[in-house]
């Protein structure tokens, strides 16, 4: 993109390599702004050429201090895969979340976007029986809501419906909050694209909502950041 970036400070992918991760570095490099990225694999990280990279895990607290160093912004797509282990849903979508919240906010960051999900305020939601994965993604979000809901700090919570991949600002979205969706879909692409425009869209700051695709036909979107005009608050 041509121009003066729209956010100057660097900004931290943690998750950079999974399939919302690479959107974030894609739309971020889009539109100028400076990345770092966390992962736990160099050779997957390869993939984004000259980025500042910390290779390292999300349980280790060194790594994620060298992580947020110098970072202004972080941005969450950090997901779990397995049940049990480093992947799981324990490990990464709340205590590794909450490790990082903890971290970026002794390390100065300002503003935390993260991804999380539609559906985490229902224990009895069937998606729980993957190790309590939606109470774990919630009570992440209220960590992060505690520590960067104070004064000097922002945060953005994005709570998607089913992910699809795709590129990004190809449909009409539908946003809510209260968690009162059930069903939907989103590319990830836009999921990104929202957490990105956070970084400097006034109405985004504090905000947790859920998202999903208005209908599955395609219409061009100029930019994400008008669907925040929608949110309470
Ligand atoms: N799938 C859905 O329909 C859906 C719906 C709503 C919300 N969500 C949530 O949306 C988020 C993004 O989903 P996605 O499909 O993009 O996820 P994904 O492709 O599985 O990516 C997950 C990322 O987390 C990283 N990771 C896992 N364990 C880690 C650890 N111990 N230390 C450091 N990094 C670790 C993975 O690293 P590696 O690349 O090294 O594996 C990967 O980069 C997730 O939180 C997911 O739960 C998903």
């Amino acid at each position: 993109m041509a121009g003066k970036a729209k956010y100057s400070g660097k900004v931290l992918v943690a998750g950079a390599t999974g399939r919302t991760g690479r959107w974030v570095v894609s739309r971020l490099q889009h539109y100028g702004v400076p990345v770092k990225v966390l992962v736990r694999s160099a050779e997957k990280a390869k993939a984004f050429g000259d980025v500042d990279t910390i290779v390292g895990k999300i349980q280790n607290d060194e790594d994620v201090a060298k992580a947020v160093a110098g970072c202004s912004a972080v941005i969450s797509a950090l997901g779990s895969s397995e049940v049990f282990g480093e992947a799981s849903p324990g490990e990464v979508d709340r205590d590794g979340v909450i490790r990082l919240v903890d971290q970026a906010a002794k390390a100065g960051v300002k503003h935390f976007g993260l991804v999380s999900s539609m559906a985490v305020t229902k224990w009895y939601h069937p998606l729980n029986l993957f190790a309590g994965i939606l109470t774990k993604k919630f009570e992440a979000e209220e960590h992060l809501r505690r520590v960067f809901g104070k004064e000097g700090r922002s945060y953005t919570i994005a709570r998607p419906g089913g992910l699809k991949d795709g590129e990004p600002l190809r449909h009409d979205l539908h946003v809510d909050q209260g968690d009162r969706m059930w069903n939907g879909w989103i590319n990830r692409s836009d999921v990104a694209e929202l957490l990105v425009v956070s970084l400097w869209t006034e109405k985004a700051k504090n905000k947790t909502f859920e998202v999903i695709n208005e209908g599955e036909e395609e219409h061009r979107q100029d930019g994400l950041d008008k669907y925040y005009d929608r949110l309470a608050g």
